[in-house]
């Protein structure tokens, strides 16, 4: 085992923020990782996978242990589903092509969302008209206390809108290891409702769209809209989208008849925050090198060197306008580290 001191963590998250961790693993096995949680000298101990879904906002005074487990095999099958295993540390737009390559559904309207497949469950990753939860069999999760592994199947995560049981009671008390999801090998299930896909399949003449086609068409969305991590540091989503009462919502609209909305089953209603966003000015605005993405207002972005507290500060700005001039609290998707 290998335990290094003062590393920088700047390509260890996707916002490229340059914080040091005072002690750094790298994990490519369950007995490795048991053991380093085990290590009493170490007492304070930080897990990083994909650092997708994180905005650090000082130095790590613990030992970050680097998730690299690697893996994907096939783990149940008939002749119209399979149950797929993939470990925590694969990327995750690779488990989705390489679901695609072996001719399975499920995966491909959530293709190029940055991070690994450990953190999916956390935020129950969602786009285009899917969520992680629609696929998901189980995972399991090493308890950070005794090293032991547990499972959690679909309805012990407590899936929500971006949102599982690792963001609220189990939150810092395991680590996923490994996830098993369950795609179709024929009579696969098409999403294809979403505006923007709908929009696309049809600028390409297409009209039985295969799973592929699906997945070329999100992957042309995205990178139209969204900045690649490995161009200009982002976490995608920094706000979650609101949910707000049928009173809210009246209330709202009588106001801006023209905002876009999610009607929700319960009488609620989701209201995009980059919409809300994009009205209070702040689309494409940069403070130094933290910033606003031009072409989607959900998405701060890291020009260069600015510092998480800068990104931390832009947010709250953001926060504080949105709920002065809608009267709506925006809360942050990404875990700060503060
Ligand atoms: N909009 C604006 N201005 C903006 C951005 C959006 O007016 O700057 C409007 C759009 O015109 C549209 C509506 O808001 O009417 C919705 O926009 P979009 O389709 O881009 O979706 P979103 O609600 O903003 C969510 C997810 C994305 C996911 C897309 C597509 C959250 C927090 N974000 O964004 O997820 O890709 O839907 O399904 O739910 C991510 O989590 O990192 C992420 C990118």
């Amino acid at each position: 085992m290998n335990i290094q001191e003062n590393i920088s963590l700047k390509n260890y998250n996707t916002f490229g923020i340059d914080v040091k961790a005072r002690f750094f693993v790298e994990i490519t096995g369950l007995v490795q990782l048991q053991k380093v949680l085990e290590l009493k000298a170490y007492p304070k101990k930080f897990i990083i996978s994909g650092g997708s879904n994180m905005l650090l906002t000082k130095d790590i005074d613990a030992l970050v242990v680097h998730l690299k487990l690697k893996g994907i095999s096939i783990v149940e099958e008939n002749e119209n589903f399979v149950e797929v295993k993939a470990m925590a540390g694969e990327n995750w737009h690779d488990l989705v092509m390489w679901s695609l390559e072996q001719g399975f559904g499920g995966l491909e309207n959530l293709s190029l969302i940055p991070g690994n497949v450990g953190t999916a469950p956390i935020q129950n990753i969602g786009a285009y008209g899917v969520e992680l939860k629609d696929v998901f069999v189980s995972c399991a999760a090493m308890d950070v206390k005794t090293g032991e592994l547990e499972g959690f199947d679909n309805e012990a995560c407590e899936f929500g809108y971006r949102d599982s049981i690792f963001k609220n009671e189990a939150k810092d008390k395991y680590i996923i290891t490994s996830v098993v999801l369950k795609l179709t090998k024929k009579d696969h299930v098409l999403h294809t409702g979403y505006g923007s896909i709908e929009n696309e399949l049809k600028e390409k003449g297409i009209v039985h769209p295969t799973i592929r086609d699906i997945s070329d068409a999100v992957i042309a969305i995205r990178r139209n809209k969204l900045p690649d991590p490995k161009e200009i540091g982002n976490s995608g989503s920094f706000f979650k989208n609101p949910v707000i009462s049928q009173k809210a919502f009246d209330r709202f609209t009588k106001k801006n008849p023209n905002a876009p909305f999610y009607e929700m089953d319960d009488n609620q209603f989701k209201i995009p925050a980059g919409w809300l966003v994009e009205q209070c000015g702040f689309k494409g605005k940069r403070f130094g090198d933290a910033g606003v993405h031009e072409k989607q207002a959900l998405v701060l972005v890291n020009h260069g060197s600015a510092t998480g507290k800068e990104i931390l500060d832009l947010s709250k700005k953001i926060q504080d306008e949105v709920q002065k001039t809608f009267k709506i609290k925006i809360q942050p998707e990404v875990n700060i580290i503060k």
